[in-house]
């Protein structure tokens, strides 16, 4: 990859244009996935290698965006940890057994996830521009896991958080050692960067995200950043803004990813935020008329700086949107002249 705006940015560079993707790029928004989509199911879709390449780069063909991010789910790995798993039309996934201790789960190996190196390497090969490889965080993933679905507000999961804390960390520390090898899968396959999805740390307090959340996914950044130096690290944390500060200071990640109500200009004036940050766009922004959604993307440059940011949503997108209003973002960021700051 020679010249790489996501990549430059993420190293806190000055990129040569202001890159973008979005979160949830590659869905059901696009008629391009939903006709592949329409004759199998999405299990299919994640098991095969060749439609895991090719439902990866529609949105980078079709919008032209500067990163291609894995496709593939973050509820792949406690698949592969021996939990059995349907996605529910209109309910979303859903296990046939929660976990609820330990022993109910399988080592990781590798063996278990050859579709998914599969996958990366043919994606890899098609792709020109990085692809993003991806895990949830143990907190998020651990979620599901002890839930069992997405239940309500995951309670089932937080009631065991509070009856038998040491038997739920025991799965998270499982879940964060076997995420360390599930994303050496995806970059010894060819991935560039990883992104680690906190989807639900805004669950818990200040003081419980950051000993009982935090602490996990940090391992997970360590350890990848001794194996894979260079690679960055990406952090989305959703419903964190109220503490964001402290997980930063508190974290090695190479960017931050917060969702839309944290101002990312005023993130970037903290000491601990890294020199690379991502977002955070309201998704909902997408569905306004393009004058709007162009302006809306200008101010946000203008606010933040170019150097070191990556254009993103602060979720993922949604699958009612317009695919051109989703162009009309990539193409105002695109047109945005890039000044070092
Ligand atoms: O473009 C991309 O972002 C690529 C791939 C991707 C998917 N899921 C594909 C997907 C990524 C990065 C994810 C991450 C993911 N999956 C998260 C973390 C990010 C977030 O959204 O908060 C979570 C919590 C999940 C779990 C999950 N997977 C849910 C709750 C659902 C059902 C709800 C829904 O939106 O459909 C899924 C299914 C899923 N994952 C789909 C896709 C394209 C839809 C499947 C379909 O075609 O029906």
């Amino acid at each position: 990859m020679p010249d790489s705006p996501y990549l430059t940015a993420l190293a806190g560079g000055v990129p040569s244009r202001v890159p973008v993707w979005f979160m949830r790029q590659a869905g059901r928004y696009l008629p391009e996935y939903r006709a592949l989509r329409a004759e199998r199911t999405f299990e299919t879709m994640l098991h095969t290698p060749e439609l895991v390449a090719e439902v990866t780069l529609q949105p980078v063909t079709r919008l032209d965006v500067d990163a291609a991010i894995f496709f593939s789910d973050i509820l792949v790995l406690p698949e592969a940890l021996g939990m059995g798993l349907r996605y529910i039309e209109g309910q979303g996934p859903v296990f046939d057994e929660p976990v609820r201790r330990l022993a109910d789960l399988r080592p990781f190996e590798r063996d278990a996830v050859g579709f998914l190196g599969d996958g990366m390497r043919a994606t890899v090969a098609a792709s020109p521009v990085p692809v993003i490889g991806f895990a949830g965080t143990p907190w998020t993933v651990g979620l599901y896991m002890v839930e069992g679905s997405h239940g309500k507000d995951f309670l089932q999961a937080r009631k065991l958080l509070r009856e038998d804390p040491t038997r739920f960390g025991a799965i998270l520390d499982a879940v964060a050692d076997a995420t360390v090898e599930y994303l050496a899968v995806q970059l010894d396959a060819g991935a560039s960067a990883i992104q680690l999805f906190d989807s639900w740390g805004g669950l818990l307090d200040r003081d419980e995200h950051l000993a009982v959340a935090h602490p996990r996914t940090e391992r997970i950044v360590a350890a990848l950043h001794e194996r894979y130096p260079g690679v960055p690290v990406v952090l989305f944390s959703k419903g964190t803004g109220a503490y964001l500060d402290a997980i930063l200071e508190r974290s090695e990640a190479d960017a931050v990813n917060p969702d839309w109500t944290v101002d990312l200009a005023a993130l970037r004036g903290l000491t601990a935020c890294p020199d690379a940050v991502q977002g955070n766009l309201d998704p909902s922004l997408l569905f306004g008329p393009p004058e709007a959604i162009a302006a809306a993307v200008r101010d946000h440059v203008a606010r933040v700086g170019t150097t070191g940011l990556v254009l993103n949503t602060g979720h993922g997108l949604n699958p009612d949107l317009d695919p051109d209003r989703v162009l009309a973002a990539v193409q105002a960021a695109h047109a945005i002249e890039v000044t070092p700051a």
